[in-house]
């Protein structure tokens, strides 16, 4: 398909370079129209390359080929990524002073608009008058998320991630085209994006025996995991699930696939002695499961009984475990990418991610997706807030919604890593 990738004056342009290249390697024909000011962030040089084809924001460039309209007439689908409030108030007012500008004008093509752009410029009544406007004509919008902006400020107005756009531009070239494959017709996530990568998934809570019928154990369901694990799934990957103790009810939601392997597992040991032997053929370890720190020091071959004790109630010896996370990172394959979880119980957002920062540093992993649990909030519950930061301690995502929705952005985060990994 033909596609008309709009770049604009802000600094997530660096993004559509990744968007850019998603879009080649999926095998459609790009044609980048920068406007001036997008230049300013990224220079022709690298949509050329990326694009693989010549590059112009200028109406007076190729004149015999009347490049002004051609472009917009021969596309299939003209995307605005990422799109400023000044674009978005261009668009509205139908102005066409520069390539981009003629070429919305010229277009039958669907338009699909990424906003990006500070919270309270987003929230302006003229940009929402414009957003309203556009809408209205038929142009279809992905985003803006909510998450960190330019300089300190964080809140909704930060542009889609390369992968959501990538995915809302499909579904709206299978929409335009009916004869295109079913598998491209789902609108919230790119289908087969995780295709040809092995993610290696551990779901659930260790349980550490005391004696043949008791343990030490933890809340975790494993419902975070087990839809990790189902999303990669349906996105394409092959998938080994280390399942800690998970309930036969939740674990159903992996479902029948040839794709995925489930590997059950009981205490840290066997979860550790499973993820060592899997690592090997993962391009991807997501460490969901909540293993328990320690395990008793000797586990009693019969049934403690209150009767042998003499009523004394009996102390428990604890070893620690080997902390599997980590292990995993100091013996990484090349091109891995680990990503940990961080449940804690804390007082406020600060307090969370702040604790999330120092587990990241102590563990080394490419990303770390945090949550707060308490009493009552994580466990056993459909939904989950879950706040992704990257190597550098940076909040790259917060995602709120079911844990399958959750999942997803998750798997987002890891393309956008082994994206960038790959490309700068
Ligand atoms: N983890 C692990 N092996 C352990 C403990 C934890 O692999 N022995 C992994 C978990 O699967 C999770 C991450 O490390 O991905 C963080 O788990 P958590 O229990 O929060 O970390 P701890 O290092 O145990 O930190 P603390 O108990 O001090 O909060």
């Amino acid at each position: 398909m033909n596609i008309v990738l709009g770049v604009t004056g802000g600094i997530a342009a660096y993004k559509a370079v990744l968007l850019a290249r998603l879009f080649v390697e999926a095998g459609h024909e790009v044609h980048v129209v920068p406007t001036a000011d997008a230049l300013r962030f990224v220079g022709l040089p690298t949509w050329e390359a990326i694009s693989r084809h010549p590059v112009t924001s200028s109406v007076h460039d190729d004149v015999p080929e009347v490049r002004h309209v051609a472009l917009g007439q021969r596309a299939d689908l003209v995307v605005v990524a990422p799109a400023t409030a000044n674009t978005l108030a261009r668009m509205a007012a139908g102005l066409a002073d520069d390539l981009l500008g003629t070429t919305l004008l010229a277009t039958t093509a669907p338009v699909l608009v990424a906003p990006a752009m500070h919270t309270e410029m987003w929230q302006h009544a003229a940009t929402q008058h414009n957003v309203e406007t556009l809408r209205g004509r038929g142009i279809a919008f992905v985003g803006p998320d909510s998450g960190r902006l330019t300089g300190d400020d964080s809140g909704p107005g930060r542009m889609s991630e390369p992968t959501q756009i990538f995915a809302a531009a499909q579904s709206l070239l299978a929409g335009r085209h009916p004869h295109a494959s079913e598998s491209q017709i789902i609108v919230d996530q790119p289908t087969s994006d995780l295709a040809g990568l092995t993610v290696l998934v551990s779901a659930g809570g260790t349980r550490e025996p005391i004696d043949p019928v008791r343990y030490l154990g933890n809340r975790s369901s494993g419902r975070q995991g087990v839809a990790i694990a189902a999303a990669a799934a349906a996105r394409g990957a092959q998938v080994v699930l280390l399942s800690a103790n998970v309930d036969a009810s939740v674990l159903g939601e992996v479902g029948e696939r040839s794709t995925t392997r489930v590997v059950p597992v009981g205490t840290a040991a066997e979860l550790e002695a499973a993820a060592r032997t899997e690592a090997a053929g993962a391009d991807v370890i997501i460490m969901a499961a909540a293993v328990a720190d320690y395990r008793v020091a000797e586990v009693s071959e019969g049934k403690l009984r209150k009767e042998d004790t003499g009523g004394t109630p009996p102390t428990l010896q604890l070893v620690e475990n080997p902390d599997i996370l980590r292990g995993l990172v100091v013996s990484r394959a090349p091109g891995q990418t680990i990503v940990g979880f961080a449940a804690e119980t804390v007082e406020g957002e600060d307090e969370l991610l702040e604790r999330g920062r120092r587990k990241l540093a102590r563990k080394g992993v490419d990303l770390l997706a945090v949550n707060a649990v308490g009493w009552i909030e994580g466990f056993e519950s459909a939904g989950n807030t879950l706040y992704i930061l990257d190597r550098t301690g940076e909040v790259v995502r917060r995602i709120n919604g079911t844990k399958r929705e959750t999942a997803d952005g998750l798997l987002d985060s890891v393309l956008a890593v082994r994206l960038a990994r790959d490309i700068l």
